[in-house]
């Protein structure tokens, strides 16, 4: 289990790395790409022998959603989240970004609005706006080095034509783990405004020691009868190139009508992605999120020590996720300075925190699924760029 031999990925056609001069203005000659959410090293030596053994077998026809496939995944979230998952609950999307857009286009019409607790993963309200829907923010609040809800703010914000609310947990970013009492009050809350609950997990493996993540399922199964829950392989195993993931539905009205939507676009699986996923989610697999988390706390260490020494900026403890939040309120600098900065000076493409709605105004967001010697590269780049501050 290796995450710290480097591996070039320019030249690949990878979005993160082949596309960051175009977006970022960053070259790949000279820079660090640090932004969407993939890693920089190789998958599970078992899911790679999965691709193998396809590809020696060498034919590649039509599969179905087969029954070992459907159990790993019930396996894994048993035995690695306590979570119970009946195989006949699980439908396959390609990807939970289209999981996510098929639940607005199941759920909600255009001209409907759809809530989310900010900062949030940009794309949920890019989802939102590009299917005509309208976001409906509710921001979390800042209470010592993390968020908590204010339900009470977010219920005053609704305006009655939420149909929908996409909910991340952990989330993304800022790694918050919720609570069990938070998750149960959440999903009070959608039921109580009449909302489909869409609660996406994906980042659900990825915890670091000491912190353990809590299924909304397990917590609040009264909720199943409007809550839609999304889990995927893409981040844990570094496969979102396949573009697979899982709505699993436990309520057979919500399933019924998620399935009949994917029967009219004729949604088929990739056979490689089904074959990926029944390797990965298994004791092998599991051996390897484990070290890849070790891997994960020693960058995430290095990386907070060094952007924090640096006046006027501070990285947000994560309980969960590789994605590093760091808010630079503190160096009274403008986003669009602190963005040249990082861009000119470190040569490090991120995600802009004003991306991620209310509350990231100040904030960018760094990926440290990478080598080692990567993220301490980053921080000298950017203890550079800020030096002046020191
Ligand atoms: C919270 C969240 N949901 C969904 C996605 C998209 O996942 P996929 O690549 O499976 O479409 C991401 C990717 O970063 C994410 O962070």
């Amino acid at each position: 289990m290796d995450f710290n031999t480097s591996i070039d990925r320019r030249g690949s056609h990878s979005t993160k790395w082949d596309k960051m001069e175009r977006l970022f203005g960053v070259s790949p000659g000279d820079g660090l790409a640090m932004w969407t959410a993939d890693s920089d090293y190789a998958t599970a030596p078992c899911v790679i022998d999965a691709v193998r053994r396809a590809a020696d077998h060498g034919i590649f026809g039509y599969v179905f959603e087969y029954p070992e496939y459907l159990q790993s995944i019930a396996w894994w979230m048993q035995t690695r989240h306590n979570w119970t998952v009946d195989p006949g609950w699980i439908l396959t999307a390609q990807g939970l970004g289209n999981a996510i857009a098929l639940c607005l286009d199941v759920w909600t019409d255009p001209g409907d609005a759809v809530a989310i607790f900010t900062p949030v993963y940009h794309e949920f309200a890019i989802k939102i706006e590009t299917n005509g829907r309208i976001v409906t923010e509710c921001p979390l609040q800042r209470k010592g080095a993390t968020y908590v809800l204010d339900l009470a703010d977010a219920q005053n914000r609704l305006t009655g034509r939420e149909k929908l609310l996409i909910w991340c947990s952990p989330q993304n970013p800022s790694g918050r783990i919720w609570t069990a009492d938070e998750l149960r009050a959440v999903s009070e809350f959608a039921h109580r405004n009449g909302m489909i609950l869409v609660c996406d997990e994906i980042h659900h493996d990825l915890v670091y020691p000491g912190n353990t993540f809590v299924p909304l399922d397990a917590v609040a199964p009264e909720g199943r009868a409007w809550t839609v829950y999304l889990a995927g392989a893409s981040k844990t195993f570094n496969i979102a190139g396949q573009r697979t993931g899982n709505l699993i539905i436990p309520d057979p009205d919500l399933r019924a009508a998620m399935k009949q939507r994917l029967r009219t676009l004729d949604y088929n699986a990739s056979s490689l992605a089904l074959f990926m996923i029944e390797a990965a989610y298994s004791p092998a697999g599991a051996a390897w999120v484990d070290a890849q988390m070790l891997h994960l706390q020693g960058n995430r260490e290095i990386f907070d020590a060094g952007l924090n020494a640096i006046p006027g900026v501070w990285s947000m403890p994560l309980q969960a996720t590789y994605l590093a939040w760091v808010d630079f309120s503190g160096t009274g600098m403008t986003h669009e300075e602190v963005s040249a900065r990082i861009r000119d000076v470190a040569k490090i493409a991120v995600s802009p925190g004003p991306g991620f709605g209310t509350g990231g105004e100040t904030f960018m967001r760094f990926n440290l699924a990478t080598q080692r010697a990567t993220v301490e590269d980053a921080v000298q780049r950017m203890q550079r760029a800020f030096a002046d501050l020191q």
